[in-house]
């Protein structure tokens, strides 16, 4: 019997992409296969981000277009999966007539009886948050490619006053050590050769026998040597100094970090409940600094967030030059109902004073990724082998440990090998260079 076809797209964050590859897992095995081909569909899954205003717009506009397919295949279903569901539950039933199924982040394993449900002509909703679910059991369908992600741990309950995360993804809670090992030694038998740890605050890692987030990454990084492993997102309040010194161990775990400090000013920080000062975050980058001395650190920053003066600005603006990060990403804010600051905090910058400070802002990284590549000009660097250059068939690219992308001339190498390349020239986005091994 021919298999029923799913075609899924993913919006936002790593944990929503890594979470799409548990809901194909599961419905695949309940008789779907995944097309690539939307035309094809016989169920549409559509897997949301609900972090600012404009995601959640993106993905509405794109429901509109999905009327023409309905058009055709009456029996189409669409189900609406993640944080926006889990926000507008039942209500978005009623604005997006279109949609069949409603299913939160916790509700996956739900999934082959709420279609069964959506299939009698019945919308189907499961928005339920849970206290332990982490998937752990379920090998996630991973594409093919030498990077993977695993999950680790679900959820966040730091309440950011701006963040509408600990609303839609609810209580942390922690795979177990083993399972997550296991699933790294399964990705590096089936050729994997990097693997990033994944949670909302991996920091938070809470195993119940004990095993803090430095020593489940060493853990990890002991796979395999040839398995290289990174972790996304930190909060700073929780970088302990045990798994800076973690890092710098082990050649294996990449000299990358990832912190987002938000904002520059102490009184924006305290607004935004980020529970550390600009002092203190200053102080754990040169920790960081002194241990890992070759490690990139990239960050986080929201422009024009609630009562953000001038000043306040300026101040990110001269962190951002005292770190000087390798990389950003950067955003206007954007006020999520029921968060704190929507509730408490008024959203009173004018949308073209948060662009042009956004547009500062983003002027700015450019010219410090810039001056962090111009440093790597001369350096040698280990690059994992990842694709055939997007703009030539002769070059080739990869990355380095600092996460840097590096394109190099092609010869006999292939994807998941790993060679030294002296770096030549840059540009903002990429390092340049020669084999010489
Ligand atoms: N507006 C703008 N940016 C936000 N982020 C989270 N919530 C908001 C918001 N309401 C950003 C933060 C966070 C990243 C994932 O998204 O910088 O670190
Ligand atoms: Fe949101 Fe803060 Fe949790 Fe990150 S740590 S998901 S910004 S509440």
């Amino acid at each position: 019997m021919e298999k029923r076809k799913l075609y899924m797209e993913t919006y936002g964050c790593q944990m929503n992409f890594s979470d799409s590859q548990i809901v194909g897992s599961i419905m695949t095995d309940h008789e779907f296969e995944i097309t690539e081909n939307i035309a094809d569909a016989d169920l549409i899954f559509v897997n949301t981000c609900s972090i600012r205003e404009h995601a959640e717009q993106r993905i509405r506009a794109r429901l509109r277009e999905f009327k023409r397919y309905k058009k055709i295949n009456p029996g189409l279903k669409i189900g609406l999966l993640g944080c926006m569901a889990e926000r507008l539950k039942e209500e978005l039933l009623e604005q997006e007539q279109l949609v069949d199924m409603i299913v939160g982040p916790d509700s996956y394993r739900d999934l082959p009886r709420l279609l069964n449900i959506a299939e009698t002509g019945q919308k189907a909703v499961n928005v339920i948050l849970s206290m332990d679910e982490t998937y752990a059991d379920i090998s996630p369908i991973h594409t093919k490619g030498v990077s993977s992600f695993i999950s680790i741990m679900r959820g966040c309950e730091n309440f950011c006053s701006y963040c509408v995360v600990p609303f839609t993804r609810g209580k942390e809670r922690s795979r177990t050590p083993q399972t997550i090992v296991e699933e790294a030694q399964r990705l590096f038998n089936e050729g994997v050769r990097e693997v990033t740890l994944l949670g909302q605050n991996v920091n938070s890692y809470n195993s119940e026998d004990g095993t803090s987030f430095a020593q489940l990454l060493e853990k990890v990084a002991l796979v395999n040597p040839l398995l290289r492993v990174r972790f996304a997102t930190s909060h700073p309040k929780d970088i302990s100094n045990d798994l800076i010194k973690t890092i710098a161990r082990h050649t294996n775990i990449c000299k990358s970090i990832h912190l987002p400090v938000q904002s520059g000013s102490d009184r924006m920080l305290k607004l935004m409940n980020r529970k550390y000062t600009r002092e203190w975050y200053l102080e754990k980058i040169n920790t960081i600094k002194r241990i890992i001395p070759d490690c990139a650190l990239s960050t986080d920053i929201i422009a024009g967030f609630s009562s953000e003066s001038e000043e306040d600005h300026i101040e990110t603006m001269e962190l951002m030059k005292m770190v000087g990060y390798d990389y950003a990403f950067m955003f206007k804010y954007s006020e999520r109902p029921n968060t704190l600051a929507a509730k408490k905090y008024k959203d009173d910058i004018d949308e073209e004073v948060k662009g042009r400070r956004l547009q500062e802002i983003i002027d700015l990284q450019q010219e410090l990724s810039y001056q962090s590549n111009l440093k790597d000009i001369g350096k040698t660097f280990e690059v994992l082998v990842e694709n055939i250059s997007k703009k030539s068939k002769e070059e080739m690219s990869g990355r380095n440990s600092q996460n840097k992308v590096v394109v190099f001339p092609a010869q006999h190498h292939k994807q998941g090998d790993y060679v030294q390349v002296e770096v030549i020239s840059c540009t903002t986005a990429t390092l340049r260079g020669k084999v010489v091994n």
